[in-house]
């Protein structure tokens, strides 16, 4: 049983090392219950023990706390269903709430009701939730105020709903790791994910170039197609860069970055591309093999091998000017359209077992994203 233990020290080291307790991380469920004033409840998709997610979440009507002097009574309005939400629900996401434990990691919200004590909030003002707060599939929640963040004027309410994870992540991985300039170039794979349509669209808007793998799929055009559309330079599969594509990719600067959300043997595609030097950073594990990394990458090419986690940075930054410029910078896209949501589907919270099921199914560009009633 060596994996589960290594599992647990895993979790142990990251919840002391990020300082995360138990209680910042499930936002109201722990603190005494007590009815609120203006909403007595609220309709939330929860789960009480780990396991298939379309098996053990369930729609309950849950009583809301207190909105006490400090805290922001929050109307949900959009959230997505995230790769973590389901890991998390599936016990494998090093995040453990408490049970019962109400899922969802993000999404944007309206401030419905104010503590005494929150003068720098109003009741209407749409919000997005800082590192701690999770279990945002729910159509109410109760939190402190200083755990939310006013969206800027303008901003897209999908763009908000879906920036803390794959947009803030695709931002920083292209501003952390390696010093890129206009024309340089960065691979990815996955790259119709949702991490991926908002790298595609974060870097044309920084004047990089990307180059797309995805994996081969009857509808294979309409997706380059929709890329392209995003902003993309180049988008191909792994098959067809064997197979000599790389005619495509003649004309460009070999990257000096490349970012892995698949593991195993994916990698291989990203190492052939990436220059001397470069930096394969991998943020997420979607095959769920080992990374592969071929020797030689290592021992002739010098490549830097990094891992990349948000909800770290999130956790180590929150309330810092970077962030803040991280987040306007992101919403000024959106409003722009120059960050667009990625492709979706909207699912009421009452069809949450179909969201759920796309989710956990494969070739399907499509994200869910919860929305909760009027
Ligand atoms: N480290 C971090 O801080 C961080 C932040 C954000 C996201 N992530 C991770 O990044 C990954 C993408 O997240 P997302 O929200 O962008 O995902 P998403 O929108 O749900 O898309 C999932 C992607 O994974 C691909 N995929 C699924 N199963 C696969 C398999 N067996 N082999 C190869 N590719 C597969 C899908 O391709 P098909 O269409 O071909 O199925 C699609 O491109 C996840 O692992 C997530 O946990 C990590």
């Amino acid at each position: 049983m060596a994996a589960p233990m290594s599992i647990m020290n895993t979790v142990k080291w990251i919840s002391k090392s990020l300082k995360i307790s138990r209680l910042q991380v499930s936002c109201g469920s722990l603190l005494p219950v007590r009815y609120s004033s203006a909403v007595g409840s609220s309709k939330s998709l929860v789960y009480e023990k780990y396991g298939d997610p379309v098996k053990v979440v369930k729609l309950e009507q849950r009583p809301l706390p207190e909105v006490d002097d400090d805290s922001v009574l929050v109307k949900m309005i959009a959230s997505p269903v995230n790769p973590s939400d389901i890991n998390s629900i599936q016990g494998i996401y090093p995040i453990k709430p408490a049970f019962p434990a109400v899922a969802g990691f993000e999404g944007v919200g309206e401030i419905q009701e104010v503590g005494s004590n929150v003068k720098d909030l109003t009741p209407g003002e749409r919000v997005i939730f800082q590192g701690s707060v999770t279990g945002t599939w729910c159509s109410h929640l109760v939190c402190p105020a200083n755990q939310v963040m006013v969206v800027p004027e303008g901003t897209p309410p999908l763009i908000a709903a879906t920036v803390k994870v794959n947009a803030c992540t695709a931002y920083r991985m292209l501003a952390d790791f390696e010093n890129l300039v206009e024309g340089d170039t960065v691979v990815q794979n996955a790259a119709n994910s949702g991490a991926g349509q908002a790298l595609i669209q974060i870097a044309a808007a920084r004047g990089l170039k990307t180059i797309n793998i995805v994996r081969d799929r009857p509808d294979l055009q309409e997706l380059t197609d929709y890329l392209h559309g995003l902003g993309a330079t180049v988008v191909t599969t792994e098959g067809d860069l064997r197979k000599g594509a790389s005619s495509l990719l003649k004309d460009l600067p070999k990257p000096k970055l490349a970012v892995n959300a698949v593991g195993g043997k994916s990698i291989i595609a990203l190492v052939k591309q990436i220059q001397h030097g470069g930096t394969i950073v991998t943020y997420g594990g979607m095959s769920k093999q080992p990374v592969m990394v071929p020797t030689g990458s290592l021992i002739f090419d010098d490549l830097k091998f990094k891992g990349y986690w948000m909800s770290r940075w999130h956790q180590e930054n929150a309330g810092s000017e970077e962030a803040r410029q991280m987040f306007d910078q992101l919403c000024r896209w959106g409003g722009t359209g120059q960050l667009r949501a990625p492709q979706h589907r909207l699912v009421d919270i009452d069809n949450y077992g179909s969201a759920l099921e796309k989710a956990l199914g494969e070739y399907s560009t499509e994200k869910q994203i919860l929305t909760f009633g009027s």
